[in-house]
């Protein structure tokens, strides 16, 4: 459902050339949990980005569902995203004006073919899943890391996206909270048969994830799928 073909992204800086993908080729099929590992400035965040119809290749192709996304207009890629993917960002983005619930249903919103009840429903389901069905009226500041993250992350599930991104979804959390986050994922990918693609730079989350691609310098060095 997803493949890249000598995908190379290419960040130009007056003179400077930084060569942050440099030919990748992938498949990732439905349902699978893919880690995205490597060091820093590896490139990670700029694949995730490029997957996640956040940013633009430079040369090479990406088909998401077999659709060549180079084909789609800006507005096609908005409806994409808001019909199709889901994301999780290292620093929450909770909307800090609205209330936990308020925020999970936020992405139902914006889209014309969700009804208020049901949206609402869901969101009580999903708070349920992730423990945190007695804050739903509270504000996001009002929560730890850790429960803003896992609000982060029913947020990005209440649409049923095909593929969830997570951009270092743990980076800011400690141990405890980070295998709390990690095991709603999982708990995700299984029960939901989400497609996950999360992106990590810790080595004791690999064995979370059912496949590892690792990239140094722009390029797969290793995929264990
Ligand atoms: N907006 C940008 N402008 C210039 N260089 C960038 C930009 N974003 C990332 N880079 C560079 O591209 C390389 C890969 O970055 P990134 O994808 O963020 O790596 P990672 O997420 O693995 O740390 C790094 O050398 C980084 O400095
Ligand atoms: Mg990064």
């Amino acid at each position: 459902m997803i493949r890249t073909t000598n995908l190379r992204k290419i960040y130009r800086m007056g003179n400077v050339e930084v060569k942050a993908l440099d030919g990748v080729d992938l498949t990732i099929g439905k349902g699978e949990f893919v880690g995205i590992m490597g060091p820093s400035g590896s490139g990670k965040s700029t694949l995730l980005h490029l997957l996640g119809l956040l940013d633009l290749q430079t040369t090479g192709d990406i088909w998401l569902d077999s659709i060549d996304v180079d084909r789609l207009t800006d507005y096609e890629k908005t409806m994409f995203r808001l019909y199709k993917l889901g994301y999780v960002f290292q620093d929450y983005a909770l909307v800090p004006e609205l209330t936990v619930a308020e925020n999970v249903c936020l992405p139902a919103m914006l889209r014309s073919d969700r009804k208020e009840e049901e949206y609402r429903a869901d969101t009580v389901k999903i708070l349920k899943q992730i423990g945190l069905s007695d804050r739903s009226s509270h504000l996001p500041r009002e929560l730890s890391g850790g429960e803003q993250q896992r609000v982060a992350i029913a947020r990005a599930i209440v649409n049923k996206p095909d593929i969830l991104f997570a951009d270092e979804p743990c980076a800011n959390l400690d141990t405890e909270n980070s295998s709390v986050v990690l095991d709603l994922f999982d708990e995700i990918n299984h029960e939901l048969k989400q497609t996950i693609i999360m992106v990590s730079h810790e080595d004791w989350h690999s064995k979370y994830f059912h496949r590892i691609i690792r990239l140094r310098d722009g390029k797969i060095v290793e995929d264990s799928g």
